[in-house]
């Protein structure tokens, strides 16, 4: 992996963590002008200031200056030989068969792939798949299981805080991903997939709750609610 620039990690940290600039700026006494320099690589934070940004951003001064490469927390479980979620598609993948078969080749994307197991069935079943995720590992794996199986379809790195669909698709499709958005940015992420999505075409988003009855996701970390408020 490339090491990033400094305001290219401040910026990543900040929006892994769900902060604003503005919420980061607050912590750390500054104005959010000054934030967004570092982060558009204008302007580099003070020496002083290093220890004070790396803490509120949960990070090291040495990965904010690019000398350790930031991975995120898939990138560290998808760095395995083996599928970490498996091969088998998501029960939804069946679901969505059933109320738009591949009678002709439907857009789907894919948000938040993973290592890819759901957008290469649908590319199998004949869907014309885009899909992204922020993890890297988990891209580079779809792409070979993508090639393993003979299908192509578009397969790329992309933050969902950034990333709004330019075209239209039949199918949005999105399994246990958009919890990592923050609620204040839910409703107009929601609005953006619905504008891009066909009259007769479909939504399929499925989410992590926590809910006492419901069983525990497999990567659930004590953690995540105050990471993902
Ligand atoms: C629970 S896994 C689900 C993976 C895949 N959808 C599946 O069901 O096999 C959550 C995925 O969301 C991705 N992710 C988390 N935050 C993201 C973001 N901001 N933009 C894009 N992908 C993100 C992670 O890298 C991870 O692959």
């Amino acid at each position: 992996m490339d090491n990033l620039k400094t305001g290219e990690v401040i910026c990543k940290r900040r929006k892994e963590l769900g902060l604003t600039q503005n919420q980061l700026a607050k912590s750390l006494n500054i104005s959010f002008q000054a934030v967004s320099k570092w982060e558009n690589c204008s302007a580099y934070p003070d020496i002083e200031m290093l220890p004070k940004l790396a803490a509120a951003l949960h990070t090291t001064i040495d990965a904010l200056l690019g000398y350790e490469s930031v991975v995120t927390d898939y990138d560290r479980r998808y760095n395995t030989q083996e599928y970490y979620w498996g091969l088998a598609p998501n029960r939804i993948c069946y679901d969505i068969m059933k109320l738009l078969p591949p009678v002709r080749p439907y857009r789907v994307l894919d948000i938040g792939c993973g290592e890819g197991k759901d957008a290469v069935f649908f590319a199998k079943c004949g869907y014309d798949v885009t899909a992204f995720d922020l993890s890297e590992q988990g891209i580079e794996k779809a792409k070979r299981l993508a090639e393993h199986n003979k299908v192509n379809l578009k397969l790329f790195k992309a933050d969902l805080f950034d990333y709004r669909p330019d075209t239209e698709y039949d199918i949005i499709f999105s399994s246990g991903v958009l919890h990592f958005i923050p609620q204040s940015e839910r409703k107009e992420l929601c609005e953006s997939l619905k504008a891009h999505t066909a009259g007769t075409g479909i939504n399929a988003l499925n989410v992590f709750v926590q809910k006492p009855f419901i069983t525990r996701a497999p990567d659930h970390r004590r953690d995540e609610k105050k990471r993902h408020p």
